[in-house]
């Protein structure tokens, strides 16, 4: 591993995100697994178990495909792999909106079964009943508006919001609701710049961008885009700082290669008789 945990466990909360409204921009990516955590947490503010990983991962067409177990299993990943970074784990379709006591049951598990800092869930004004319940039992809430990816079959694809008033109008909406209900933060994906602009401007809790604003409060890209291991199609709003496909590519490309003319294992890769002392 690249780096050593930290000793201590000093997380940053949610209410401390809440509170670098208009500061320093907040550096957010997501992350599933255990490496990735420990890679990222030098370097980020907040980590997002988001149920893309139910694509990312899993192979799922949509986000609908990830599940509580799911969500939970690869958030206690991530907290065993971060010791400074605000972990919040998003709230899978099906186990919120139905009612307030659902979302309420939903988040305690998420919270009690991998010790996350705060979760996260879609919607706006249709959402404002959750977010408050979750809130008022003491568990930060991140807020999700604009492009929903649990709402992509429903609104037949992935769609830009905020191109006519009433969507803009909509989407203010959304802002002042998940603001009014309490959330710590809010994620504003796929809008036009100007509008996520706008409501970063309008709302006193941080936006987090994503295909959104450079003028939001903080940035989230899904990890597997950012570092160039995403094998279908990237998105236009994603910038690729790595090219691991790559990288894993030559690799498996070396590997196979030694392999065939049997120069691996060489003799640094197998266990010989005489020494006695070999390492694993
Ligand atoms: O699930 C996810 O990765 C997300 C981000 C795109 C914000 O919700």
């Amino acid at each position: 591993m690249a780096t050593e945990l930290p000793t201590t466990d000093i997380r940053i909360s949610a209410d401390l995100i809440r509170r670098r409204k208009g500061g320093t921009p907040i550096v957010c990516l997501t992350a599933y697994t255990y490496p990735i955590a420990r890679l990222l947490d030098d370097h980020v503010d907040l980590l997002l178990v988001g149920d893309s990983v139910a694509m990312v991962l899993h192979g799922h067409k949509t986000t609908l495909g990830a599940s509580l177990d799911m969500m939970i299993a690869h958030g206690q990943a991530v907290m065993r792999g971060s010791a400074k970074a605000c972990v919040v784990v998003d709230m899978p379709a099906g186990t919120y909106e139905d009612s307030a006591a659902l979302a309420v049951a939903s988040a305690r598990r998420i919270v009690d079964e991998t010790g996350c800092q705060a979760v996260k869930l879609e919607g706006g004004v249709d959402m404002a009943g959750q977010i408050a319940a979750i809130v008022a039992t003491g568990i930060p809430v991140m807020g999700h508006i604009g492009l929903l990816p649990q709402s992509v079959e429903k609104d037949g694809g992935y769609k830009i919001k905020g191109r006519t008033d009433e969507t803009v109008a909509a989407l203010f909406a959304d802002a002042l609701a998940v603001e009014g209900a309490g959330a710590f933060s809010v994620v504003i994906e796929g809008t036009i710049e100007t509008v996520a602009a706008d409501i970063t401007r309008r709302i006193a809790i941080p936006t987090i961008g994503i295909g959104a604003s450079g003028d939001c409060d903080g940035q989230i890209l899904v990890i597997d885009d950012m570092i160039g291991l995403t094998v279908d199609r990237v998105p236009k709003f994603v910038k690729e700082y790595a090219d691991l496909r790559s990288v894993i590519a030559h690799a498996a490309e070396s590997y196979a290669s030694e392999v065939r003319s049997r120069t691996f294992p060489g003799p640094g890769h197998v266990f010989s008789a005489a020494t006695g002392k070999d390492k694993t």
